[in-house]
């Protein structure tokens, strides 16, 4: 039916390749692998904050039936890359990613320290409960606001002043200070969970002494591949990571965690394939989280309108062990045209477990406290935030002093104000009703860099003119294979249901991690590259057979529907089966590799959303609903229509939970999240999500790839919070600069 509204492949809101297998049941996760011999590992946490482990009493746990082994560092293996590690830094994060079961430290309560290996899930978490561990117990900080002064330079920005890290002025530091207008503002983002579906699972088995396979979720099979191969000590090729689907990730899959290797050295001791999962407790504390952030804004502007001067400065909590860093100032050094920005950021150690990208990492944080501000300088101006955010619209990267490859927020900023119904909003707070309810607007602006990174693809053209491709890239839930599918139909002339594209699995060949908005712009255009050999290719091969494509050009060709023709005279064909079938071939095989030019660099390449929302806040209650959503986007050309609504409208769900539900509260008497379930943290249900409409400009930007693309997962959710309080304020006059926007701050 879509072709008919949509006359090319590109844009079509085809179903996903996959819905059905996922639908179905059919579609395998990590913990759905049942290998012959498999056995079951429950980890058992920490329950200090910091301190030793002074004895592990497992007899219990050893003599309850079906167990098969307790292990922690009293009797683990050594594993052979630990010991290489004790210096900083290694990436995803800078410092030492915690070293499972390697001594008696306890760095954060959670910490995984020992583990159960049973025959039976069942089995393994009964005698889990049967281990006692006694600890010395040192004295913890987890508390962000009294330790705030400790707040450190990151030591990227330490060795490198250059680094995106580093303190930044743009004109004359707080040159805000001097504003006739001007404001200084605190903001809190409280730590945020990762709740994807599917929980933290890894099924490990060691095929060889030396040959590791493992179903792993992760958002990359390759990263993944690198890092077990690294901390075993094992060459590449011998490890395998299977990744084929992902229930949700959210980020949390961008790091490899102690709870894997702890199971990779169970398999290894056992020398049986093991599963583990994580609960959904665990998933608070072993995974990463969005960090607890203070921000603080100072912005100054003229009586007329003109931004005059930003300083924003951030301290984020990373581990003890680990410097996790985001990008949370890099949108106020390029959103708005101020002469006048600076940026200082700073990290906070405390004894907690790593933090990690959340998607829109750090930019939604930083989205939070700056358009929260833009619509407080606005307000103190007696000035409409859409007004305002126009006239400081900036049409150059003040920043990186570069033309944007394209920058369509204008035209996005003015259709949401259309959509969402701007023209009913009354610039003085808390003034328009509805029935019992209060009713306010607000929009928030968010960017995200347009990233493409290098891969490959493999290509496999079979005789009977379908076609295979290979990437070992994953899928967390956009439709990476979807979007793939109808990338190579587009550039092979072959129809979607006679192309497959497999992910997942890190024999494929290369891709990067599946985060920061990339994977489009990066497999896709190995895609492309791929379709672009397989033509030339077939162009030769046609022309060793048919006289009249000898010496044709390649812009002188039609590819369509698993024919090539002669553009000129298209009678002149022949089909790509023909042509394999005259060369005697039963495949075309290649492998393509593909990464960005030069050109580029000339330009700088951000995506855009704008979101507005309506919101009712009931008075007595102080209850927010949120009625309804206009997200418009720039994100160069849609390649799905469906699959990037439905991302669109994932972003903003995720948007409404950090604006008005999700907070990880910690007991800092122990150093221990009380939020440990869905009871005490709340995410979004069907019933707090609205009607989400999303618009697409769908303008391409060929500068940062072939298809025209701009990624969208991450610009989903920036500046959704925002727009959210600034709504709220606009409905009660009640600005609330810490997250979550819960009742009791309204009322
Ligand atoms: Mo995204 S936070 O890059 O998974």
């Amino acid at each position: 039916m879509s072709r008919l509204i949509f006359d090319k492949v590109i844009g079509d809101p085809m179903n996903r390749v996959d819905g059905r297998m996922k639908v179905t049941g059919a579609a395998k996760y990590s913990a759905e692998y049942a290998l012959p011999g498999l056995v079951h590992g429950v980890i058992i946490s920490s329950t200090i904050a910091k301190g030793r482990i002074k004895a592990i009493d497992s007899k219990a746990a050893l003599s309850a039936p079906g167990v098969l082994a307790v292990i922690s560092h009293e009797n683990a293996i050594k594993v052979p890359g630990f010991a290489d590690n004790e210096h900083p830094t290694e990436p995803p994060t800078g410092g030492q990613p915690l070293r499972a079961f390697y001594d008696n430290k306890v760095y954060s309560n959670g910490q995984p320290v020992a583990m159960v290996v049973a025959d039976t899930l069942e089995r393994a978490r009964y005698a889990a409960r049967l281990v006692k561990i006694q600890y010395n117990e040192d004295k913890h900080k987890t508390d962000f606001d009294t330790n705030k002064a400790q707040s450190v330079l990151p030591s990227q920005a330490k060795k490198n002043p250059k680094s995106p890290l580093a303190d930044y002025t743009r004109g004359v530091k707080d040159g805000y200070k001097t504003a006739p207008v001007k404001l200084e503002l605190e903001y809190i983002q409280p730590t945020e969970v990762h709740n994807p579906m599917e929980l933290q699972a890894i099924t490990a088995f060691w095929e060889a002494e030396d040959k590791l396979t493992v179903y792993d979720k992760v958002q990359g099979t390759k990263p993944t591949q690198q890092a077990f191969a690294k901390e075993w000590k094992l060459p590449v090729q011998n490890v395998r990571v299977i990744s084929e689907f992902v229930g949700g990730a959210f980020g949390n899959g961008l790091h490899n965690w102690p709870h894997e290797t702890a199971a990779i050295i169970a398999a290894k001791m056992l020398d049986r394939p093991i599963r583990l999962m994580l609960t959904r407790e665990q998933m608070f504390f072993m995974v990463g989280y969005r960090p607890y952030t203070w921000q603080k804004i100072g912005i100054g502007a003229s009586p007329d309108g003109k931004i005059l001067g930003i300083t924003h400065e951030s301290i984020g909590q990373t581990s003890s062990y680990e410097e996790f860093t985001e990008s949370t100032l890099q949108q106020t050094r390029m959103m708005y045209t101020s002469p006048n920005v600076s940026t200082v950021y700073r990290l906070l150690p405390l004894d907690v477990s790593t933090p990690i990208w959340m998607r829109g990492p750090g930019e939604a944080t930083g989205a939070f406290a700056l358009e929260s501000a833009m619509d407080e300088i606005a307000f103190a101006l007696n000035i409409d935030p859409v007004e305002f955010r126009l006239m400081n619209h900036t049409d150059t990267d003040p920043d990186k002093k570069l033309p944007w490859s394209t920058k369509y927020l204008k035209e996005c900023i003015q259709t949401g104000a259309e959509k969402i119904g701007w023209k009913d909003r009354a610039l003085k707070p808390g003034t328009v009703r509805s029935g019992e309810w209060l009713i306010g607007f607000g929009m928030g602006v968010g960017t995200f860099g347009a990233h493409r990174g290098a891969a490959a693809v493999r290509a496999k053209l079979m005789a009977n003119g379908s076609i295979l491709f290979q990437s070992a890239v994953t899928d967390i839930g956009p439709g990476t294979g979807t979007a793939m599918v109808q990338i190579a139909s587009e550039h092979i002339g072959i129809p979607p249901e006679k192309i497959t594209f497999q992910l997942g699995n890190s024999d494929f060949p290369q891709a990067p991690n599946q985060g920061g908005s990339a994977i489009v712009a990066t497999v896709g255009s190995a895609v492309v590259a791929a379709c672009t050999h397989i033509k030339e290719k077939l162009l030769t091969m046609a022309a060793a057979s048919e006289k009249r494509f000898t010496g044709v050009k390649m812009e002188d060709v039609l590819f369509d529907k698993g024919e090539l023709s002669l553009a000129k005279s298209p009678s002149v064909k022949m089909s790509y089966i023909d042509i394999l079938k005259k060369q005697k071939l039963t495949e075309l095989d290649i492998i393509q590799d593909s990464k960005p030019g030069e050109e580029g660099s000339k330009y700088s390449k951000y995506s855009f959303s704008v979101h507005f929302v309506k919101v009712m806040v009931h008075p007595v209650t102080g209850r927010v609903k949120v009625d309804k959503v206009v997200s418009c986007i720039d994100a160069g050309t849609i390649i799905n229509k469906k699959t990037a609504a439905n991302q669109i409208i994932g972003g903003v769900t995720g948007g409404i939970g950090m604006a008005l539900q999700e907070a990880a509260v910690m007991d800092h008497r122990f150093g221990r999240y009380v939020t440990k379930d869905f009871a005490d943290y709340h995410v979004p249900v069907h019933a707090d999500v609205p009607k989400v409409e999303v618009y697409f400009t769908d303008k391409p930007d060929y500068i940062v790839d072939p298809m025209g693309t701009k990624g969208l997962g991450e610009i989903a959710i920036i500046g959704v919070a925002p727009a959210i309080a600034n709504a709220v304020f606009n409905a009660t006059g009640k600005r609330i600069r810490e997250l979550p926007i819960t009742p009791d701050k309204l009322i």
